[in-house]
């Protein structure tokens, strides 16, 4: 057994991850002896990645695509927030048992509560864009928060299934977004549209109710074209940044005995980071 606790991200591919800059900044900050590293597992690799798992001395690590449902069979039990979920992000021990737990709803709302402060103090109706795992992510955290919850996607079924899995959620096509978005006290989007190097979500934010709050979960570009058009139209608006940041802190808890804070600091280190890459101001 290696002497210092090491964790991980597994992903496939993971050289992009920027956990490591995120986890590596609070290891030293907190001056603990730990390791946390990036692992390219292919997904034929995951069954022998579990199978030396004891033996490395791993306390845990993060899950990412394409992960995160895949490593479920080779877990003792999953949390609620899993469970909801269908996906795992978060590996840890509890005695002899091995943990997949999810914090992707808690970093979405927790971002959202840094930015927005008393965000959902009046908020009642939230629209999601988008579908895939992300979308469940932030319906299975506004629905805690008592929002009802509107579902659009490109691909109807898609958003139909998915609000199946919720009361208090109903799925759409994008042909409703003007009419749902007027009524919409906060807009997400969920999907890659808006990324560096994928093309922008194209919508017409006219409809969209004043006051709401416009929030991306894309982060490279830290402002998305959706966030820059809701910026000039007026809206308050939250990127993506702060849920990296803020579904990170339960893993670290676990694995290295201590709470780590998300600090102005760390959130310059990683926007830096992120300037560098996209050449953004
Ligand atoms: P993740 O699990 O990371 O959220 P995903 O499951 O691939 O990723 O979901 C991506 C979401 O972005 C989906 O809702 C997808 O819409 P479809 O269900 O119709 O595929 C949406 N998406 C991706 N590219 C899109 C595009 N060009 N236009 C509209 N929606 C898009």
């Amino acid at each position: 057994m290696p002497d210092i606790p090491r964790a991980f991200v597994m992903g496939h591919p993971i050289a992009h991850s920027r956990s490591p800059m995120l986890h590596g900044y609070w290891l030293k900050h907190y001056g603990i002896a730990g390791r946390y590293e990036a692992l390219d597992v292919t997904p034929e690799g995951l069954a022998a990645f579990f199978a030396t798992y004891r033996d490395e001395g791993w306390v845990g690590g993060n899950v990412t695509v394409p992960h995160k449902v895949a490593v479920i069979p080779f877990l003792d039990r999953i949390d609620e927030a899993a469970t909801a979920m269908g996906a795992v992000n978060t590996i840890w021990w509890e005695g002899d048992e091995l943990v997949g737990g999810n914090t992707d709803a808690f970093g979405f709302l927790a971002n959202l509560d840094e930015l927005a402060p008393d965000w959902d103090a009046t908020a009642r109706k939230a629209v999601i864009i988008g579908a895939g795992g992300a979308a469940r992510a932030a319906v299975y955290g506004l629905r805690s928060r008592g929002l009802s919850v509107a579902l659009c996607n490109r691909t109807l079924e898609r958003a139909l299934d998915l609000a199946g899995l919720f009361a208090g959620a109903a799925g759409h096509g994008m042909d409703r977004l003007p009419d749902l978005m007027a009524e919409a006290d906060l807009l997400v989007n969920t999907t890659s549209l808006g990324m560096a190097g994928k093309p922008p979500l194209e919508i017409d934010l006219a409809a969209l109710k004043p006051g709401a709050i416009v929030c991306d979960i894309v982060y490279v570009p830290l402002e998305t074209p959706l966030l820059k058009a809701a910026r000039l139209q007026g809206h308050r608006t939250v990127d993506g940044l702060g849920m990296l940041l803020h579904q990170a802190v339960e893993g670290f808890r676990h694995w290295f005995a201590r709470t780590p804070e998300v600090t102005r600091e760390l959130r310059s280190l990683l926007e830096d980071d992120i300037r560098a890459e996209t050449g953004n101001a």
